[in-house]
């Protein structure tokens, strides 16, 4: 994390909320990443930070992009990064997303029976493969249970390939994502051993898809380990998707205490909430939590945020010093699923991004304004594509 004389620098210059990101952290976590799968091909799941700053930064780092709506397409094309560097994935993909994904030249991960058909021609694709295994993590983030919408069954998988075969795409192999934030690495031995079991019907491939998924503080060389081994089962070349693990450790939510309220409860009201990071109150996500101040007593504290709904919490009973107004809490491990999950409900508008690096600040994004946020409403100002 900066140093909170950086932090007060940021808050005064930019203002709070504030997602704050710090370019040593990120290039460090790339570092981990590309140590631990030194030779396999990383796809950054853009869905985590989608920033054009941030996504930059590791495009340039040599990192490809798993996109998994027109959006994140958009955003690999204006960034000029290569169609075999894009994965193109999502369980319901549009038109557009075919079009573009064919014009860029993508990958197309193929996530149900009769999406086949609706390749473009000549595609190259991967099929994913759901091992409906017990997850351990929020039922919201688990993708390979039996329960989730993700994902053909393994008893599926000959047929889709040989249907890709058939209609002229290049299937280049297996892709399994299990889901987010994941505590028990257990959970990919299983999945990749579910996956491996599929070599006698398969045949050799030439891609492995491991996707994503890896919690804060995995053991990463383990988890390439169990990768690399099931990739080597299929003689094919493993394929990584991490999101979460690259860029949730480079970002911090820097918030301001608006006030606070003791009602048998004490809160301590602050100027981010769910508009700002949903995580909590989607996913009961704990974020760890660092106060600028210091002072007695330190009691606990509800933390809660200015939209006017009572699930609006960042956490419960945090231990705090006595906040008063204008004391700033730090969000912790705030860089992936934070600002790009932000919303403008209530017309709020979506906070600032700032990155730290080489001495300097830069403005990956600055704060909206209401009008940012009626524009698309005004007569006139209507997208091309509306029909
Ligand atoms: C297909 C796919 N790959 C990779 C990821 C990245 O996951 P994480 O950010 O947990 O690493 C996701 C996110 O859920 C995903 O849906």
């Amino acid at each position: 994390m900066l140093s909170p004389d950086l932090l007060h620098e940021a808050a005064d210059r930019f203002g709070t909320p504030l997602y704050v990101y710090d370019a040593a952290e990120l290039d460090a976590a790339l570092g981990r990443v590309m140590a631990a799968f030194g030779e396999a091909r990383v796809f950054f799941a853009v869905k985590a930070n989608s920033n054009l700053g941030v996504l930059r930064r590791v495009a340039d780092a040599g990192l490809g992009f798993d996109c998994v709506s027109y959006g994140e397409l958009c955003r690999a094309e204006f960034l000029g990064v290569p169609g075999e560097r894009v994965i193109s994935n999502g369980p319901a993909k549009s038109q557009e997303e075919y079009d573009l994904g064919a014009r860029l030249g993508v990958t197309f991960i193929v996530d149900r029976v009769d999406e086949v058909g609706l390749l473009p021609p000549r595609s190259r694709a991967l099929v994913r493969v759901n091992p409906a295994l017990q997850i351990s993590t929020h039922d919201h983030l688990a993708t390979g249970s039996a329960a989730s919408k993700f994902g053909v069954t393994p008893e599926q998988v000959p047929g889709v390939l040989g249907a890709l075969r058939d209609g002229g795409h290049r299937a280049l192999g297996l892709h399994v994502h299990i889901g987010s934030a994941i505590r028990d690495a257990q959970d990919f031995t299983a999945a990749y051993e579910r996956l491996s079991e599929l070599r006698g019907q398969t045949g050799p491939l030439e891609v492995f898809d491991a996707g994503g998924g890896w919690g804060l503080g995995a053991d990463l060389a383990g988890i390439a380990r169990e990768a690399r081994h099931a990739a080597a089962v299929f003689d094919a070349q493993l394929w990584v998707e991490p999101g979460r693990y690259l860029v949730a450790q480079a970002g911090v939510l820097l918030t301001q205490v608006i006030g606070t309220k003791c009602t048998g409860r004490n809160f301590c009201l602050v100027d981010a909430g769910m508009t700002e990071l949903i995580r909590p109150m989607m996913y009961g996500a704990a974020h760890p939590l660092t106060p600028l101040w210091q002072r007695e007593p330190v009691e606990a504290w509800d933390v809660a945020g200015p939209a006017c709904e009572s699930g609006d919490l960042l956490a419960r009973g945090v231990p705090l010093p006595q906040p008063r107004r204008g004391d700033l809490l730090v969000v912790g491990e705030a860089g992936a699923y934070g600002a790009a999950m932000s919303s403008q409900y209530l017309t709020r508008s979506r906070p600032a991004e700032v990155l730290f690096g080489n001495g300097e600040w830069r403005v990956l994004r600055r704060r909206e304004t209401p009008e940012d946020i009626w524009q698309a409403e005004l007569p006139g100002r209507f997208s091309p594509h509306e029909r």
